[in-house]
């Protein structure tokens, strides 16, 4: 399993500094991106995306109007191997970053994410007003072949103004949850993602 270089953490460290965002390409490779869409279609056959909620465990509602994504939580510990070779990459930028920004992240949260044609999530916030423990958020897209009429384009209202990234394969995108606003625009073909949060806490995983 080919490393994530050195000269790649140090772009996500730097880029979260200066902005609060960063962009890195070629976080997961051509092969590696396929396996885990294999894996994406084992889920969907076993009937394991469910429609996403909004809010915290406490105050938990699907409310279409908002997000109209399909999810299925990764459980870490039981991951297929595909999905393992992510979580470790993600691991090797969670010490990176405590390392080097302080940033005391304990753990992260991940699902796998599709956006079906005429999906959305309208502009929000990905730390919940109650439990402010989301420290960075970070989704890694998989959409080989990505076109413009795709959509589905990730939106952040940033304090210069707007920047739309395109969800293409391999790329990695993270963001401080607590002040970058973001959405993601109407898709047009079926949109894969892995989307996460480092958490400066343990978490409880007895909401699966
Ligand atoms: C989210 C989110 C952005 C994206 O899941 O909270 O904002 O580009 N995702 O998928
Ligand atoms: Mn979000």
């Amino acid at each position: 399993m080919p490393k994530l270089q050195e000269r790649q953490l140090d772009q996500i460290a730097d880029q979260l500094a200066e902005q609060d965002y960063a962009i890195i390409d070629n976080f997961l490779s051509a092969e590696e991106i396929d396996a885990v869409l294999n894996v994406f279609d084992i889920h969907k056959k076993d009937g394991k995306f469910k429609r996403a909620a909004i809010g915290d465990s406490d105050n938990k509602t699907v409310d279409q109007s908002v997000r109209k994504d399909l999810i299925k939580w990764i459980e870490n510990d039981n991951a297929k191997s595909p999905t393992q070779v992510f979580l470790n990459r993600i691991d090797a930028v969670k010490d990176f970053l405590n390392r080097t920004c302080f940033l005391g992240i304990k753990e992260y949260e991940t699902h796998f994410t599709i956006y079906p044609p005429g999906a959305f999530y309208k502009k929000h916030l990905d730390q919940f007003n109650k439990s402010g423990h989301r420290k960075i958020s970070f989704i890694c897209y998989l959409n080989v072949n990505w076109q413009p009429e795709d959509g589905g384009e990730l939106r952040m209202f940033l304090p210069d103004g707007i920047l739309d990234i395109a969800p293409t394969a391999g790329r990695l995108v993270c963001f401080r949850s607590d002040v970058v606003e973001h959405e993601v625009l109407v898709c047009h073909a079926n949109r894969y993602s892995l989307t996460g949060w480092m958490l400066d806490q343990y978490i409880d995983l007895s909401f699966l």
